[in-house]
């Protein structure tokens, strides 16, 4: 394997744990470079199910080194806890296989206060974010208020500024109507956490170019989707940071041009949680997935929206992120269905569109232009390679990718390893 950025071609949980997980056998180092804990990576490993938040899943392969990367917003409390609890399951984590960016910024119990309180003002037209504090934290960052792990871990400093910090957001909370928090407590929390962090941070730019220098392989675990990145997604309705290819790099500090390749990966159809324009959005899809236990938020527990495949979405995803190769998710999640519907383009008044309006109310006014395919009715569960698939799944698969515009590299039909197959 070459240096590969993974990204979420749709709205997040694209399966993209999985894959990673799969993928992390021929990497030497798994990185991740944006989000915090509102993601959740489920990950099955010898029957047993692990979900990561904020740690690569390459942590539960052995001999692979982790790196969370600047563009990370880490809520220390809660990756200590990830640590604790990977640490109880007998998984290794130690420096020797975990490094957290010193740069990365930290996300505070006033960014969780405001995120939920913004949310409760918006009412109706709420975004349906994690509550994770990922906004706000975002927010300080790029109004140069934040404070970073390396803060962190220099006690005095991190002192000083978490009482202006907690001064400044008091009132704000005040100003909601919202409790406001003890700075003692708040420091006191935050030192045992940095107590237990401190020997994992480093300056992971610099690892990660001497990583290079010898010829490691990384892979660059993407979290949440293309339509929840901050630029190119479906804008409010989205997430806080840079979820598209670009983010890989400025999250690590690893230049484009040390990037050999671009995977995206899908699920056989659409799913989104949270509020937002989904054009292909089907009810009795979604009774159908959640009926099979399917499609419920791995951090949150939601039931997730269901649709059918966009590939109006994905094209778009394709010429944002440069996918050269496609994952296909989720495939057994249509076993059963006679007939399988694909959106190949949009109508929006008279108009055809075949990428996605940049505006959301438009967006949601946009009728998805359908082709129909025969479904396959069979398991596909326990198909080990590509010729075990039913014609029909093949010709499935094959189609979203052309349409999608990259090639079909990987089709998943269930959470295990052994369920990849490789095209
Ligand atoms: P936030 O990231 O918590 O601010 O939430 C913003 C939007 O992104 C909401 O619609 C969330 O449901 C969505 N979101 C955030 N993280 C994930 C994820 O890991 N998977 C799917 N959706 C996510």
């Amino acid at each position: 394997m070459s240096n590969t950025i993974l990204v979420g071609a749709q709205w997040g949980d694209e399966g993209k744990g999985k894959i990673i997980d799969f993928l992390t056998e021929r990497a030497d180092l798994v990185v991740r470079s944006q989000g915090g804990n509102n993601a959740g990576h489920t990950v099955l490993v010898g029957g047993k199910k692990y979900v990561l938040h904020l740690i690569p899943s390459g942590i539960l392969r052995a001999g692979k080194m982790c790196v969370i990367g600047n563009g990370v917003v880490i809520d220390p409390i809660a990756v200590a806890k990830e640590i604790d609890g990977l640490l109880a399951e007998k998984v290794k984590v130690s420096p020797k296989n975990l490094m957290i960016s010193d740069c990365a910024h930290l996300v505070f119990p006033y960014h969780r206060a405001i995120d939920e309180q913004r949310e409760l003002a918006k009412g109706k037209g709420k975004i349906g974010t994690t509550k994770r504090g990922i906004g706000p934290a975002y927010g300080d960052k790029a109004a140069r208020v934040g404070v970073r792990i390396g803060d962190l871990i220099e006690p005095e400093v991190f002192a000083a500024k978490l009482k202006v910090r907690i001064k400044e957001n008091n009132a704000v909370l005040k100003a909601f109507g919202a409790k406001p928090l003890n700075y003692a407590k708040v420091l006191a929390e935050y030192q045992a956490a940095a107590r237990k962090l401190a020997p994992f941070v480093a300056n992971t730019v610099v690892y990660l170019h001497e990583a290079l220098k010898s010829g490691k392989k990384i892979l660059f675990e993407g979290a949440q989707g293309t339509f929840l990145d901050i630029d190119h997604g479906t804008y409010p309705y989205v997430t806080s940071s840079n979820t598209t290819a670009g983010g890989a790099c400025t999250g690590s500090g690893v230049p484009p041009h040390r990037m050999d390749s671009v995977l995206g990966v899908m699920k056989a159809y659409t799913t989104r949680v949270g509020e937002g324009p989904f054009p292909t959005e089907n009810e009795q899809i979604s009774d159908m997935l959640h009926g099979l236990g399917r499609e419920f938020g791995a951090t949150t527990g939601r039931a997730r929206r269901c649709g059918w495949f966009d590939a109006v979405a994905t094209r778009f995803a394709g010429m944002v992120n440069g996918i050269d190769e496609i994952a296909v998710t989720n495939l057994d999640g249509l076993d059963t269905l006679p007939k399988i519907k694909v959106c190949v383009a949009y109508k929006l008044g008279k108009k055809r569109l075949e990428v996605p309006p940049s505006d959301s109310a438009l967006l949601a006014q946009c009728v998805p232009i359908y082709e129909d395919h025969d479904g396959w009715v069979t398991p596909t569960e326990k198909c080990k390679k590509w010729s075990d698939l039913p014609a029909k799944a093949r010709a499935y698969l094959k189609r979203i990718a052309e349409l999608s515009g990259g090639k079909l590299t990987i089709a998943s039909v269930g959470p295990n390893r052994d369920q990849t197959i490789l095209v």
